[in-house]
């Protein structure tokens, strides 16, 4: 069993691996969160309050093209890959001081689960 949850947490990359001891997360949870708290507010097509998640994954922070970022976000320094998504969906407001992006997500596996969806729709 060990050795599938290993092979598991390879094969869903370096995402999954990056958070840590937590379990790897799951693209399909992390979807289902997604549409539960995240696009009301980022619409796949930038029309929202927050900007597009399209091709988040690997890009750097407030770098969406035609969004209002706050001065924070664009000058946070930080790039969406596993570890620092993790970081800023814990607490955005203490991973970039400043942001005007309000929600947090507490638990580590749904955080897992987030960031394994978006690394799947890179
Ligand atoms: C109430 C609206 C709202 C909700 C709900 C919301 N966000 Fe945001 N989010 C924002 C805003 C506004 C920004 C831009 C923040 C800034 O410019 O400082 C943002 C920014 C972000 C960024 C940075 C994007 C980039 O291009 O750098 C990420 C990542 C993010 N949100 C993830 C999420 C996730 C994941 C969820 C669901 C768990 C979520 N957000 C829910 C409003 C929201």
């Amino acid at each position: 069993m060990r050795l599938v949850a290993a092979l598991a947490a390879l094969g869903l990359g370096l995402a999954a691996a990056a958070s840590s001891a937590q379990s790897p997360g799951d693209p399909a949870a992390g979807e289902d969160i997604y549409l539960d708290r995240c696009v009301m507010c980022h619409a796949p097509d930038g029309g929202g309050q927050g900007p597009s998640l399209n091709g988040l994954f690997g890009r750097k922070a407030g770098s969406m093209a035609g969004f209002a970022y706050s001065a924070a976000l664009k000058e946070s320094g930080l790039t969406w890959t596993g570890p620092e998504l993790d970081r800023f969906l814990a607490d955005p407001r203490q991973a970039a001081p400043g942001t005007a992006m309000p929600i947090t997500v507490p638990d580590p596996k749904q955080r897992a689960d987030l960031i394994s969806y978006f690394a799947s729709r890179r």
